[in-house]
Order: structure tokens, then C-alpha cells, then sequence
């Protein structure tokens, strides 16, 4: 696989499975731009990225704000001529017992991890359209797919990303853009950190292969959705999850 000549766009880009996302795509020969809300992680990233020889910008961008989605695209194409890979990482969690959830919960989680992926989406198609190229690649959870109790709202998000993720391969399969889900399970990152040690164990007895996964293991999915080799992969849904929902 090699990335020669690809720009790569990766929001959440700052930590934990986005960053891996970003070296990964550098080491593959991308230039990269970590986009993150918070702006020091993300040039810490970018700066890891040059460290491979490959171009790389930091843009500090709320992905739930069509205008700044809009301005940080820009920026990108700016600074690294071109945009050809979206990879929609950034996400967070509020979680709580519906009966507790608040709305602010509720819409800040939808905002974010749903609607910036759409934010970006849409704007990387006005690119992607015009080259007659783009690889879109959506982080889901396999909690999109199996539903779990105290996430109403990111497990929400997380099955629209699927189908927002489908819609855009429908609408832009004939003109040279894929677009896929890549759905993690338990991934050992600040994320799920949280998680008490002993909620960590019972997770662990649910998934097959007996541990959380790694960031890179994540990223190698990712990367290889973007590349040549993925060429005639388009509106699939891909779990790395050791397993947990088979
Ligand atoms: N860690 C897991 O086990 C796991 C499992 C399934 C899915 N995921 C998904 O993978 C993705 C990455 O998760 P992670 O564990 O690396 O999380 P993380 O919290 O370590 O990193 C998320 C990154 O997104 C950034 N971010 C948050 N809100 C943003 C916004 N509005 N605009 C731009 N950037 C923003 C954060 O600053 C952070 O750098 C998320 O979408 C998450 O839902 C993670």
C-alpha cells in the first residue's frame, strides 16, 4: 500500500485512535492534517508527521460548526494543495440512563460525532466531486450496531454515521469517491481509560480474543480502506472488536 500524492484529512487528530490514524497515513506516504478542537495535541500530531517526511498542518476546527468545517477545508487546501482522503474520527461520549440524560447530552453528542461527520462530508464532496476522486472513511462504534444501555445518544450517533456513511457511497459512487465504516469495539485510549478495572474485566470476557484493541489497530483498517487496495469496497461497515459482535 502507499499513499504518494494523497492529502489526508483526520478529525480527532489530536489523540488517541486519531492520531494513529494521521501516523499511519504519513507513514504511507500521505500529507496529513490533524484537525482537532483542541489546536497544542493536534500540532504535536502534525509535528510527528513531518518527523516521517511528509507535509503536515494542525487546524484547530469544531467539527459541529458547518463554518468552521468549511474554513478548516480551506486552510487544508491551502497548505497541502489538495484534499483526497476524509477520515471522520472525532467523537465523544456524555454518557448517562436515559431517564437522566439531559438535552444538552443528548444534542452536544449528536452535534458532534453525527453532524460533524455530515459537516465534513459535505464539504470534502465539493473537492472529491471536482477531482472525480475521494476515500471517506466514518469511525462508528460496534455500539451503533448492538445498541448499549447508559449511551442512548452515542450509540444514536454512531448507527447514523452507518447510514449517513451508505448514502454518501450511493450518491458518489460513480464518480470515483468510496465511503466506509469502520466500527471499533473496546480500544485501549483516553476514551476507555475511564472505564472502572472492574467494568474494564467484564468488557474483557465479552471479546473473543481476551483484550482491548490497539489504536493501530484501528489505523490499519483505516489505512487500508483509503488505499488502491480498497479500490471496489464502497457503503461496507468493517468491526474491530477482537471479535465482541459476530
Ligand atoms: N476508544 C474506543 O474504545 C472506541 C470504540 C469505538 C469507537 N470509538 C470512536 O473512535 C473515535 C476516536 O476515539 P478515541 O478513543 O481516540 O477518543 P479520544 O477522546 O481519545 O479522542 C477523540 C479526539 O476527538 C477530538 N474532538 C472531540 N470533539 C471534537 C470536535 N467537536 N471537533 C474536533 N475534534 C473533536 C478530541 O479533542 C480528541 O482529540 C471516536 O469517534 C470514538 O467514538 C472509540
Amino acid at each position: 500500500m502507499n499513499l504518494n500524492g494523497k492529502c489526508a484529512v483526520v478529525t480527532g487528530g489530536g489523540r488517541g485512535i486519531g492520531k494513529a490514524i494521521c501516523l499511519k497515513l504519513g507513514g504511507l506516504g500521505a500529507d496529513v492534517a490533524a484537525v482537532d478542537i483542541l489546536r497544542p495535541e493536534a500540532a504535536a500530531t502534525a509535528k510527528e508527521v513531518e518527523t516521517l517526511g511528509r507535509k503536515a498542518v494542525a487546524v484547530a476546527c469544531d467539527v459541529s460548526s458547518p463554518a468552521e468545517v468549511r474554513a478548516m477545508f480551506a486552510e487544508v487546501v491551502d497548505s497541502l494543495g489538495g484534499v483526497h482522503i476524509l477520515v471522520n474520527n472525532a467523537g465523544i461520549t456524555r454518557d448517562n440512563l436515559m431517564m437522566r440524560m439531559s438535552d444538552d447530552d443528548w444534542n452536544k453528542v449528536i452535534d458532534v460525532n453525527l453532524s460533524g461527520a455530515f459537516n465534513c462530508c459535505r464539504e470534502a464532496s465539493r473537492y472529491f466531486l471536482k477531482q472525480r476522486f475521494g476515500r471517506v472513511v466514518n469511525v462508528s462504534s460496534v455500539v451503533g450496531l448492538m445498541g448499549n444501555a447508559g449511551q442512548v445518544n452515542y450509540s444514536a450517533s454512531k448507527a447514523g454515521i452507518i447510514g449517513l456513511t451508505k448514502s454518501v457511497a450511493k450518491e458518489l459512487a460513480t464518480r470515483g469517491v468510496t465511503a466506509n465504516v469502520v466500527a471499533p469495539g473496546y480500544i485501549d485510549t483516553d476514551m476507555t481509560r475511564a472505564i472502572s478495572e472492574e467494568a474494564r474485566s467484564t468488557l474483557i470476557s465479552l471479546i473473543p480474543v481476551a483484550k482491548l484493541g490497539k489504536v493501530d489497530d484501528v489505523a490499519d483498517v483505516v489505512a487500508f480502506l483509503v488505499s488502491d487496495d480498497a479500490n471496489y469496497i464502497t457503503g461496507q461497515v468493517i468491526n474491530v472488536d477482537g471479535g465482541m459482535l459476530m
